[in-house]
């Protein structure tokens, strides 16, 4: 019978990689609640239509990269391709309007698209999200591209590049729309096939093209700025003043769209240097219309979310540090099979006093033992010479030094030595 491996698309994060999750996770969980954001956790599937009117029927997310399916009541459920849409979701659900506002909240967790896999691309991903609902102040803007960029200074990357846009409002944008497709009309036999199809239903998205011919014909077209209104314009020169504010250095890119349909005025990414082809390391913008799309009331919003693929891969490439990486305090090696339940009783007596600690489960030889315990910081040698003593050897890994500890005291002393 064939082995049955994971789906195409999709990764296991084993022990060598987690841990450096972990450090990535907790850095962004202390961030956001230091900038007064609370967490929440999304269901991971939704209802189809939260996706198909909030993200928008004409984005490829949308048209092609979902994982729909009925459940036995015949509903049409989505695996969430990303967090935005669920956030405002929950926030009206829960009438979160009528406390003060803006609602500061975080998620992260997997999404899902059927996109075609490669390097940092992967059909199950991980977001770190955060979203400000109920403000229409620039200044949120500011505090979401500036939580991004606080997160990677921690983290330690560097290479990256920060590119800010406006797209606009339903006021400004059916201007530029058209403005863009009559720029493009002599020229859409040279268009690449998507573009082509893009071109009555969601014109903008052709700026965004990656295709060299596509990028070509789209450099002289208008540009977005020239057709805001005065609203959308004064927005981003206020963005723009408060980034200078905090010194983040960035630049307008023309050409940012985004591939999600909800976004008004703030378009901006991250992207690194260090990535190849994939190079995003995280995405964002307003919303201010995404609430009234599924049904809701006014409510404005802006957020980001970075895919900690990504983030790591980009750190590793940069050998940015990860903190330390997991260790025991103490490894039991058991020298006599005849005193294993001394070792054992030893074990847990270490684990009481919080310690990781650890032992061997397959009578592995005392070599073998050490050669484990070398990872840990203590080594707590037990023979049969020690337990009819009611004595411990244990030896300090860095630095060879070994002494007898009495049985009853060893867990509290070690614990004591590591806190020194
Ligand atoms: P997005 O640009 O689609 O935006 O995704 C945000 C980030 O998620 C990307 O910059 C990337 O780091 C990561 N990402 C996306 N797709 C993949 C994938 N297939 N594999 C690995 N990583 C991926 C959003 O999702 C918006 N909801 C962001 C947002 C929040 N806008 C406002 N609030």
């Amino acid at each position: 019978m064939a082995e049955i491996t994971a789906p195409r698309g999709v990764r296991d994060v084993l022990p060598d990689e987690s841990w450096k999750w972990a450090y990535v996770l907790g850095q962004f969980r202390g961030l956001a609640e230091s900038f007064g954001f609370s967490e929440v956790h999304l269901p991971i599937f939704e209802h189809t239509e939260l996706f198909s009117r909030g993200i928008g029927d004409t984005t490829d997310v949308v048209e092609k990269e979902m994982y729909t399916f009925e459940d036995q009541a015949g509903r049409s459920l989505t695996l969430r391709p990303e967090a935005t849409a669920s956030m405002v979701r929950s926030y009206l659900e829960h009438h979160m309007a009528s406390g003060p506002q803006p609602v500061k909240l975080w998620c992260a967790g997997p999404m899902f698209r059927y996109e075609k896999p490669q390097k940092g691309r992967y059909r199950q991903f991980w977001q770190l999200d955060v979203e400000v609902l109920g403000s229409v102040n620039p200044l949120v803007d500011v505090e979401i591209i500036g939580l991004s960029l606080e997160l990677y200074r921690r983290l330690g990357m560097t290479n990256l590049e920060v590119v800010v846009n406006s797209v606009g409002c339903p006021v400004c944008r059916p201007a530029y729309r058209e403005a863009l497709q009559s720029y493009l009309r002599p020229h859409l036999g040279e268009l690449c096939g998507s573009c082509r199809s893009r071109f009555d239903r969601n014109p903008l998205r052709i700026l965004d093209c990656k295709k060299e011919t596509c990028k070509a014909i789209t450099e002289g077209a208008p540009d977005v700025m020239d057709s805001l209104c005065d609203e959308c314009s004064g927005h981003f020169a206020a963005v723009r003043r408060g980034l200078d504010l905090l010194g983040a250095r960035t630049h307008i890119d023309k050409r940012l769209v985004r591939g999600l349909d909800y976004y008004t005025k703030t378009a901006y990414e991250v992207l690194s240097g260090d990535l190849g082809a994939q190079n995003a390391v995280c995405g964002g913008g307003r919303y201010d219309n995404l609430a009234e799309s599924i049904g809701g009331p006014h409510v404005p919003g802006v957020g980001f979310a970075s895919g900690i693929e990504r983030i790591v891969l980009t750190m590793e490439q940069q050998g940015c540090s990860f903190g330390r990486a997991p260790s025991l305090d103490a490894f039991v090696v058991c020298v006599d099979e005849a005193i294993r339940d001394e070792a054992v009783k030893l074990l847990y007596a270490l684990r009481r006093e919080g310690l990781g600690a650890d032992m061997d489960y397959q009578g592995r030889s005392v070599k073998t033992q050490f050669k484990t315990a070398s990872q840990a910081a203590f080594a707590c040698i037990l023979g049969g010479d020690e337990a009819a003593r009611g004595v411990v050897a244990v030896k300090e890994m860095a630095t060879g030094n070994q002494e007898e500890l009495l049985f009853d005291d060893a867990a509290s002393s070690i614990r004591s030595r590591l806190s020194r």
